[in-house]
């Protein structure tokens, strides 16, 4: 198939290029690069060994020239990636989330249904299911409350790309609902490349075992877990690249709307991924306990049974594995993608 990426320049992007191409596919890229650098297309491609990845920096927001995109090639399938993420930054300017994620996903739609392109993986997110009702979470869970506008944005656009197959059953609709990426290729070229100061668990594992972070502060030791500390499952990015091609079966099948969770089925705790990491990479992480970061939950793993029994996709990679390669990139480019 030919496929577009839109915000394919990202993190999880950028590994799905590499799973497209070995499985055969071809893909074209559409980033604005508002959090990501053209280099990252750059490595994929001497990682693949091809020339260069066909890419338009484009914003989804700009409708004429997403046009021109569709225009000039002819796809079996998007991928839409493009987004902004982080939690924190949404509760500050939910207008800017709001419009970006919403907006940017209305005109997308709304070109491909212009151009005949009925196909689409959404990139969901575990969050839609607020602190869940049942663990591990199947996809039949019901939806949760979201604390923040960036959780909005995934549960809305999810109803909305319903509504919109739901009057054209022309279209195909996978929502994948990742649950936390972490990890980079192995090769320790391409990985997660955070602007300022690290969100996320992982980033902020690895800056402070480079030395740009002093210590990490750990959310929480009062949690009804095991040790007290945050559980999540972890899954490696490649695995979750390896699963935008399972999803692609669902939409050869004409599957209508289907919805899956890409996790590992294991939840690890904050002390647990701190300590692997410091074991597997023979590195130092300095942490204190610090108060709970609001909006958390306490516990949140899925059951991952719907996808390898309906797409024969399952993670392969375990808990030693992801922070080996985060530790890889980081360590080979403690300034991401600034050479
Ligand atoms: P990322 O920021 O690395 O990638 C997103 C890409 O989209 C970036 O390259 C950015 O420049 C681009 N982009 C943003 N707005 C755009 C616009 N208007 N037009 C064109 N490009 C635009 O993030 P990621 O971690 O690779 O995440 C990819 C997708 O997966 C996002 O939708 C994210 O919300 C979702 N997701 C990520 C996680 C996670 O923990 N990383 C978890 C669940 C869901
Ligand atoms: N944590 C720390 N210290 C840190 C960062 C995180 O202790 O510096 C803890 C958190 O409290 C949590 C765990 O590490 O217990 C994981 O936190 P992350 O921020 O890495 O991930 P979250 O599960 O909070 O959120 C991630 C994505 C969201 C997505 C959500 C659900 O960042 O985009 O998963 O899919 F919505």
């Amino acid at each position: 198939m030919n496929i577009l990426l839109t915000g394919g320049a990202g993190y999880i992007g950028s590994h799905t290029i590499i799973e497209l191409y070995k499985a055969g596919h071809s893909v074209v890229v559409v980033d604005n690069l508002s959090n990501s650098s053209a280099v990252s297309l750059k490595r994929v491609a001497e990682i693949i060994g091809v020339d260069g990845i066909p890419f338009y920096k484009v914003d989804v927001l700009d409708r004429e020239a997403l046009n021109k995109v569709f225009d000039e090639n002819r796809f079996d399938a998007v991928i839409h990636f493009a987004g902004l993420k982080a939690v924190g930054e949404s509760v500050a300017k939910p207008l800017e989330y709001y419009h970006n994620n919403m907006t940017g996903t209305f005109v997308l739609l709304d070109v491909m249904r212009k151009h005949g392109c009925k196909n689409i993986i959404f990139s969901s997110s575990a969050t839609v299911y607020g602190d869940p009702a049942v663990i591990p979470i199947t996809e039949e869970c019901p939806k949760g409350h979201c604390t923040n506008p960036y959780g909005q944005t995934k549960s809305m656009l999810e109803e909305v790309l319903m509504d919109v197959q739901k009057a054209d059953n022309e279209w195909n609709v996978v929502l994948l609902r990742y649950f936390n990426p972490i990890g980079a290729h192995p090769c320790g070229r391409i990985g997660e490349n955070p602007n300022g100061i690290p969100n996320n668990l992982m980033p902020y594992i690895t800056q402070t075992a480079v030395g740009k972070r002093q210590e990490l502060g750990v959310f929480g030791n009062d949690y009804d877990t095991p040790d007290g500390t945050g559980v999540r499952d972890y899954i490696h990015v490649c695995d979750l690249a390896s699963g935008h091609v399972a999803a692609l079966q669902a939409i050869a099948k004409k599957c209508g709307v289907a919805v899956y969770n890409l996790g590992t089925g294991n939840g690890s705790s904050v002390l647990e991924v701190v300590n692997a990491f410091m074991k597997v990479n023979g590195v130092k992480v300095p942490y204190s306990i610090k108060p709970r970061r609001p909006g958390d939950i306490a516990t949140c793993y899925c059951n991952p049974a719907k996808a390898e029994k309906e797409l024969g996709w399952k993670a392969k990679y375990n808990l030693e594995d992801m922070c080996r390669d985060s530790w890889n990139w980081q360590s080979q480019n403690p300034n991401g993608y600034e050479e």
